[in-house]
């Protein structure tokens, strides 16, 4: 990549000011639901948005939380903490697609899809927090939005040259942009002050890039994107396969997932009001 390139990549926009203080907040002990709630709400989409979500299906509460502050007590600060990300990269992130080929509604359902799959894995394995579990599937590939966004021209060569070589999308962006959308997705996530799980898990979910090994999220990031893929839910043909590597992190093997892709496409139906957050 070249040295302009990376430039412009440092012009990425930032996220609202106000999501990087929902993110300093979290670090302070001392700080109130009754802060946190006051500080969400300034911004009235974000409310909107996250009021949509507790209040949906995918929650089950039986009766309707009507402000963030009742959301923060019952759900606790760092699921709202996540939905505020998740939301605001979203909304953020889904207008129309810079690039003919590359769709942004099939990329947040693959997104979404990640998830869910994610989500499951971290349940029935206890190797992650869920809400962690399903930020990082969600934002996971945010670095081929990036691309769609900050280098139209060159994303398009990438996708075509994926077609005619039947290579993955990863591999094209290695040949034309000597990165891959998850090394300009951790540089972004980092630059948006994500928690670091985070960070990582999207830098690292086809491959730790350094020498640390699978993190446990990454892992689990990895293992949902297969999951939706599997499913159906992919961005582009090619099929991946599970690294080896990241199931010995995670001590699992082949069949145990096969097993889990059914409940990972239920709990990608029941996350349907994420949906609404991409129209
Ligand atoms: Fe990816
Ligand atoms: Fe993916």
């Amino acid at each position: 990549m070249l040295r302009e390139d990376l430039d412009r990549i440092e012009s990425v926009p930032m996220l609202p000011e106000l999501v990087g203080r929902v993110l300093t907040m979290m670090d302070d002990p001392n700080v109130t639901a009754y802060q946190l709630a006051n500080v969400v709400s300034k911004d009235q989409s974000l409310v909107s948005s996250i009021l949509k979500i507790v209040n949906s299906a995918y929650y089950g509460f039986l009766w309707r939380i009507s402000s963030v502050s009742q959301a923060v007590v019952l759900l606790g600060f760092r699921t709202i903490r996540n939905l505020a990300l998740a939301s605001t990269v979203m909304s953020s992130f889904s207008g129309e697609s810079q690039t003919r080929s590359f769709d942004r509604r099939v990329h947040w359902r693959h997104s979404i899809a990640t998830a869910a799959a994610t989500t499951v894995l971290a349940k029935r394995w206890k190797k992650a927090q869920p809400e962690e579990a399903f930020l990082a599937g969600l934002v996971h590939d945010i670095g081929r939005v990036i691309l769609d966004q900050h280098f139209p021209e060159e994303f398009d060569k990438v996708v075509t040259l994926a077609k005619a070589e039947q290579l993955s999308l990863t591999e094209a962006e290695e040949r034309i942009f000597g990165l891959t959308h998850a090394d300009i997705g951790r540089h972004v996530a980092q630059k948006w002050q994500f928690p670091d799980n985070i960070v990582a898990a999207i830098g690292d979910h086809h491959g730790p890039r350094g020498d640390g090994g699978w993190t446990n999220l990454a892992a689990l990031v990895h293992t949902g994107d297969v999951i939706a893929r599997w499913s159906g839910l992919a961005v582009g043909e090619w099929q991946p396969e599970l690294d080896a590597e990241a199931l010995n992190a995670l001590g699992r093997n082949a069949e145990e997932i096969q097993e889990l892709v059914e409940p990972a496409l239920e709990e990608y139906r029941r996350a349907n009001v994420f949906e609404g957050l991409i129209a």
